[in-house]
């Protein structure tokens, strides 16, 4: 047997991952189908590895250059190596296709995010015909059937119960990246937290581009949205902390706010991308809602749960964009009191609506009006840690903290990380922490009761 078929039965994988929780969650995925199917284990360098594969992202950065930097950062390793597979996948792959194996021949595969679960049959290919691939179709049969079981690492874990977005924001690239929405069946979905929660995990976070667009298709015909569906995993008894990602302010329903009143398991947090302040700009990027629905959706919540942790998207400088603008988005930010926020310079994307739009606003004014929203949202986050203080908070315990020295960590409800000296036994436990300091980035505190673990029954 030759050292490549050898390599290929038991390939080490390195993958360099850009962009979102979506784009790690694709990462694991890429990794899990390879250790399934030929046993492959992911390495930390791409020069112990027998695959690399780099997952771009494409969403707020000319990421096209960036990719063609690092394959050329990669390609003596090609040239030592000719038998290492190198593979391109993610949205900027399936954006620039055959681009990428015309400016970069050594590259073997180049994947889209709905093409990574025929990655093994891509490595058959180029292992038997030497040749490139290029597969970024949106095949009908999702990937999501092509996965293997979920593995859980940990006492948290991401589930994804749907796929791209519908909604062609004017400035958004997902939706021709990723295609248009497709939620995963309801039956499917509920079998894999329950697998995660024999495997002891505790903490789940639905994910999607577009969580609240979720239309799960049920056995009996019925269509599951995102609120039945946080009713039913509720109902998990190992599972007690949901949180979700990503959703918009337009499918932000009533249903929802319900399962916030219901369901005490759903995390007292939420993020919900409102991106400007102003109607007018609202409408230029084809939100479909206004500014006066998103205040009235946050009121409602917050009748239900007041003291809700609130963050956002915010994007300065979409074309038509004025001072005016701006100032409306300052006053929203005032108005709502985000706790925290992603906020970003408008960046044209090829092939989007806005790339076609005027954008006249010098740069320079853009970033001083960037700055403006983060020094703002910096002194609401700086409020909402410091309130904290003194405070119990229910803290699910991940690992070790970073600062070591009997430190441990983990997040509170509202996805705040605490730092406190602990044992490494309380990893995946839930514990009452009181804090006692509010840092830049973290909170630190004290246990004040460990909870009881309760082993469950044996099946009879
Ligand atoms: N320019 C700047 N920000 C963008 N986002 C998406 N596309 C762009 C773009 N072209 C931001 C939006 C979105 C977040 C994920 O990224 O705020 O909510
Ligand atoms: Fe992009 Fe808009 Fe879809 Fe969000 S809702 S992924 S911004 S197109």
């Amino acid at each position: 047997m030759s050292e490549t078929i050898e390599n290929a039965n038991t390939p080490r994988v390195f993958v360099a991952t850009w962009g979102c929780q979506m784009n790690e969650y694709d990462s694991a995925k890429m990794v899990d189908v390879l250790a399934k199917n030929r046993g492959a284990t992911r390495v930390a360098t791409p020069e112990e590895a027998d695959i690399i594969l780099l997952n771009t992202c494409s969403i707020r950065e000319k990421a096209q250059e960036k990719v063609f930097s690092q394959l050329g950062r990669w390609k003596p390793l090609k040239d030592a190596n000719p038998n290492l597979v190198i593979g391109v996948g993610g949205c900027v792959a399936s954006q620039e296709g055959h681009v990428i194996r015309e400016r970069a021949p050594f590259v073997d595969m180049v994947f889209g995010p709905q093409t990574l679960h025929r990655l093994p049959q891509m490595l058959d290919d180029v292992a038997d015909n030497g040749a490139g691939i290029v597969d970024i179709a949106f095949p009908e049969i999702d990937k999501f059937d092509a996965m293997p079981a979920p593995r859980a690492e940990g006492a948290t874990a991401f589930v994804s119960i749907m796929e791209g977005c519908s909604k062609y924001c004017s400035f958004c690239v997902v939706p021709y990246t990723r295609g248009e929405e497709i939620s995963r069946p309801f039956d499917d979905v509920i079998l894999e937290i329950a697998e995660l929660a024999e495997q002891g995990v505790k903490e789940i976070t639905l994910l999607g581009q577009n969580v609240n667009g979720y239309r799960g298709p049920m056995a009996d015909g019925s269509i599951c949205d995102l609120a039945m569906l946080v009713e039913f995993v509720a109902e998990f008894e190992g599972i007690e902390r949901i949180r979700y990602t990503t959703s918009h302010p337009l499918e932000f329903s009533d249903a929802l706010i319900e399962a916030y009143a219901r369901v005490p398991k759903l995390a007292n947090v939420l993020h919900l991308p409102v991106q400007s302040g102003s109607n007018a700009v609202l409408e230029t990027m084809n939100r479909g809602y206004s500014v006066e629905h998103f205040i009235e959706r946050i009121e409602k919540l917050r009748a239900v749960r007041p003291d809700i942790s609130l963050s956002t998207d915010i994007i300065v400088g979409h074309p038509g964009e004025g001072a005016a603008e701006f100032e409306a988005t300052m006053d929203l930010i005032e108005r709502i009191g985000f706790d925290a926020a992603f906020s970003f310079i408008y960046s044209s994307r090829p092939g989007t609506p806005a790339a076609d739009m005027a954008d006249d606003e010098p740069r320079a004014l853009k970033k001083q009006r960037l700055k403006r929203v983060q020094d703002r949202i910096a002194v609401f986050n700086r409020q909402l840690m410091t309130d904290m203080v003194g405070t119990t908070q229910r803290v699910l315990v991940e690992r070790e903290s970073k600062r070591g020295g009997g430190q441990m960590a983990g997040r509170t409800d509202s996805n705040r990380w605490v730092n406190f000296e602990g044992h490494p036994r309380m990893a995946g436990h839930f514990v009452e922490i009181e804090i006692t300091e509010a840092l830049d980035n973290s909170l630190r505190g004290r246990i004040k009761t460990h909870e009881t673990v309760v082993e469950p029954l044996a099946p009879a």
